[in-house]
């Protein structure tokens, strides 16, 4: 076997994966102006960007060859409310972002999620009752307006990270009824309830709401990680709802749902290598314990490897710049 390893140039040829700065989604955390804190804890090289910064970060990632950025929004307490109002008002931080990316940026991909959590004051991806329930057919029309204000403000790709029953159906017919024929609906379709989430909570302001909430875990809507068959239905549904592209997450500890859903599927499927995830390879890096660079390349291969089409990492922009290094 070793006679196809001596040299980095037949290594290259009998390859069978790769990665491509192609395969990268940069996610993008927002915040109105420099009141807000740029640095997000545990996140180390990821910051809020206000809005200048953003279009020059996502200048930046279009020159090394990302396509497409990921946009979250930092929600101050005071503009969330329980029916989520500023989910739906076009002026909202996303959709100015969304038409200033646009307008400066058209040839890279805008995605945007669909989701309540960054816009109540408990943190939850739906509508919550009295109880603490979690509603769910209640959620849908939500969603589905949000997602048409995203679209309407030129979303390319809307992704509904909630994982509420019937959503992907619910904003297909809204999308379709207002003549958005175009638009994308990348769906978080196996959608973990992990505790790899916990850095990007932080940095969306959404964490210390849910732990003083009635329900302080989302295990009621995402999916429990003791399942792999189930993820499968899940995907079933929404591809059947009218998803065009999937999503599992999070990534690295979920590679054998990455690998069932593109063998069972043959769709786009997509990972997010969630921000638990970062923080796990960038402190490791800085320890000393690995190089940074070749750490985040491995686990992003690796993701490849399973049958990932594409990745969203916060290690976009240095992943980029390593491989076009090499
Ligand atoms: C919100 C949402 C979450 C993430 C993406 N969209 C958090 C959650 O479901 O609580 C997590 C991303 C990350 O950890 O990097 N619907």
């Amino acid at each position: 076997m070793r006679r196809l390893r001596s040299e980095p140039w037949i290594r290259q040829l009998v390859a069978e994966h790769s990665l491509n700065s192609s395969d990268l989604i940069l996610p993008l955390f927002l915040r109105e102006d420099s009141s807000v804190a740029s640095e997000i804890p545990n996140l180390d090289g990821v910051t809020r960007l206000t809005p200048d910064q953003t279009l020059a970060t996502a200048t930046q990632a279009e020159s090394l060859g990302i396509p497409a950025v990921a946009l979250f929004p930092w929600v101050a307490e005071a503009d969330k409310d329980t029916n989520c109002t500023l989910a739906l008002n076009p002026d909202n931080l996303v959709c100015r972002t969304v038409r200033a990316l646009k307008q400066a940026n058209p040839n890279l991909g805008v995605i945007c999620d669909v989701a309540l959590d960054p816009y109540n004051a408990h943190g939850h991806d739906g509508l919550v009752s009295a109880d603490g329930t979690i509603l769910n057919d209640e959620t849908l029309a939500l969603l589905a307006q949000q997602a048409l204000t995203l679209a309407e403000a030129g979303a390319d790709i809307v992704a509904p990270s909630d994982m509420m029953d019937g959503r992907v159906l619910a904003i297909r017919s809204a999308l379709e009824g207002a003549g958005h024929k175009d638009t994308k609906i990348l769906s978080y379709a196996a959608k973990y309830a992990s505790v790899f989430y916990g850095p990007f909570r932080e940095a969306v302001n959404s964490q210390g709401n849910l732990k003083g909430a009635l329900q302080s875990d989302k295990r009621t809507y995402q999916m429990n990680p003791a399942n792999s068959d189930e993820a499968l239905r899940e995907v079933a549904l929404d591809l059947a709802e009218g998803a065009d592209l999937v999503m599992v997450k999070p990534c690295g500890p979920y590679l054998d749902i990455i690998h069932r859903v593109k063998e069972t599927f043959r769709v786009p499927t997509f990972a997010y290598q969630v921000s638990g995830e970062y923080a796990m390879l960038r402190s490791a890096a800085n320890a000393g314990a690995f190089p940074w660079q070749s750490a985040l390349l491995e686990s992003l291969r690796a993701a490849k490897r399973a049958g990932a089409d594409a990745i969203l990492t916060y290690g976009a922009l240095d992943a980029a710049q390593a491989l076009s290094a090499t």
